[in-house]
């Protein structure tokens, strides 16, 4: 007998219908986090005196029994619309109505749903810092490799000034640190409970929600009913710190892309990370950072989504707000494979020392250099360097000679003058480098003070996300006790 069809509507089904509207496609996400809603809420209707203590002890033997099973042991019969029936279904089966029908007493679905999508999304966000930790971890390594390999910065992809590959690849680090401190932040708002706040109005049984909010390890409780079945904005922050963090991860694999092409050739990505074609047997192309661009692109699309499908709901539960799900889950995954396939291609990126050292010493990269000489040295305005600097570009590509050649003459014609050694030192890139030393400069000290100071940062995150862990782990264990 179908529980949800037999009152008010009667037992006929449209199977289309049915197959059309239910969740259970995707409840497999919240399955686990259901079961566990379920015997918290259970645990403090006995303590309140709500359901006898006897009964209470044989829902949740046999909620235990089902999460044994596992789901897809369950009759997953579409018309009962989703997990949340399945399971109380289940339980009437095994145990009779009078006693398993008393579990939903002062619930609804409403404040179910989002509970347990609280309770399965923040085990996502914190199996996300995991991977990003990781991921940093080993970008670290990389930029500690190539701390003194000189290469060429761009800006608008023009060569601009010298840098070195550690220092580039510190700067991906940077940006991916922040996007681990936006998740940290977003869990404090995912890890509070709606348990309580039932259909949209609470119940007038006598529940205690500061009960189920300490079973099930949440921080809080979102207090007031209305918005609490209503809320999905822990979601779209968990989508939009997604949707940046691929965008970050996007610009990675742009520039794998861009810097391995045979016009760049700084760097080759590990063959297990690239195709062939079918015809040019030459080719070597690089596939995972296309698809993996590609792929982050449906992130934001997914956000967008979500954002409208929430957009012109009035308040409370509204059915759409199921179709979320889907969504959320899809960008999670792509997420996590995504961050591991840019991992994988970081950690193991072959480098081409000296194209990227030729790189630099070629097209004018210590320009900026020689001007900032030009002030030091002889006390001009920068704005007057820069002027006499760009001369000597000009006249050294239309004469197609080379700075050095023509230096003399043109700071004479100037009234200036700079020691031989002064000049060799501001057109030598690696001496620029080595002079960026103020604060998140490329010089290899600093970068090297940079490195350390993230490791310092993981190994601050990795003691947090390991508090976290072992804090759901400690109220699952307890409350399963
Ligand atoms: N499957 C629903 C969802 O994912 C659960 C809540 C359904 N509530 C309801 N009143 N129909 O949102």
């Amino acid at each position: 007998m179908n529980i949800l069809r037999r009152g008010r509507l009667g037992s006929n089904v449209k199977e289309d219908v049915m197959k059309f509207t239910t969740s259970l496609e995707f409840d497999k996400e919240i399955f686990e986090s259901d079961i566990l809603c379920d015997i918290a809420h259970t645990t403090m209707l006995v303590e309140q005196n709500v359901i006898s203590e006897e009964n209470g002890k044989k829902i949740i033997a046999e909620l235990k029994k089902i999460a044994k099973k596992g789901m897809e042991n369950l009759d997953l019969d579409p018309s009962l619309d989703d997990i949340h029936m399945v399971i109380e279904s289940e339980l009437i089966k095994e145990l009779g109505e009078d006693v398993a029908g008393r579990m939903h007493t002062g619930r609804s679905r409403n404040d179910e749903v989002a509970t347990d999508l609280r309770l399965s999304l923040r085990k996502k966000v914190l199996e996300i810092i995991g991977h990003l930790i990781t991921m940093e971890k080993n970008m670290l390594a990389v930029s500690n490799a190539h701390k003194d390999t000189l290469t060429v910065g761009y800006t608008h992809l023009q060569q601009a000034q010298p840098v070195t590959f550690g220092h580039q690849i510190l700067s991906h680090v940077s940006a991916i640190e922040r996007d681990i401190s936006r998740f940290f932040d977003t869990y404090n708002r995912i890890n509070i409970s709606p348990l309580g706040c039932g259909a949209m109005a609470t119940t007038g049984f006598n529940l205690n929600r500061k009960r189920t909010k300490d079973l099930l390890g949440f921080y809080g409780i979102i207090e007031n009913s209305m918005d609490g079945v209503s809320s999905r904005d822990f979601i779209v922050e968990t989508m939009a710190n997604i949707s940046m963090l691929g965008t970050n991860l996007s610009k990675i694999c742009e520039e794998l892309v861009v810097f391995s092409s045979a016009e760049f050739n700084t760097i080759e990505i590990a063959n297990e990370y690239t195709s062939t074609s079918s015809i040019m047997p030459q080719k070597k192309n690089p596939d995972v950072a296309e698809i993996t661009r590609a792929k982050l692109s449906t992130l934001n699309g997914e956000l967008v989504t979500v954002l409208t499908i929430m957009k012109a709901l009035p308040n409370t539960y509204n059915r759409d707000l199921q179709e979320i799900s889907p969504h959320l889950w899809k960008s999670v995954y792509t997420l996590i494979d995504s961050i591991q396939m840019v991992d994988g291609m970081i950690s193991t990126v072959k480098v081409n020392k000296e194209r990227m050292k030729e790189n630099a010493e070629k097209n004018y990269s210590t320009a900026t250099e020689l001007a900032d000489t030009l002030v030091r040295e002889c006390g001009i305005a920068f704005r007057m360097a820069h002027g006499i600097v760009g001369e000597l570009v000009k006249r050294s590509i239309e004469e197609k000679v080379e700075i050095k050649e023509i230096i003399s003459e043109v700071l004479e014609k100037n009234n200036l003058s700079l020691s031989q050694e002064k000049i060799d030192t501001a057109l030598d890139p690696f001496e620029n480098v080595k002079l960026r030393n103020v604060i998140g400069g490329p010089a290899p000290e600093e970068v090297e003070r940079a490195i350390s100071s993230f490791n310092e940062k993981i190994s601050t995150h990795k003691v947090k996300l390991d508090e976290k862990i072992s804090e759901i782990k400690t109220a699952e264990k307890n409350l399963l006790e």
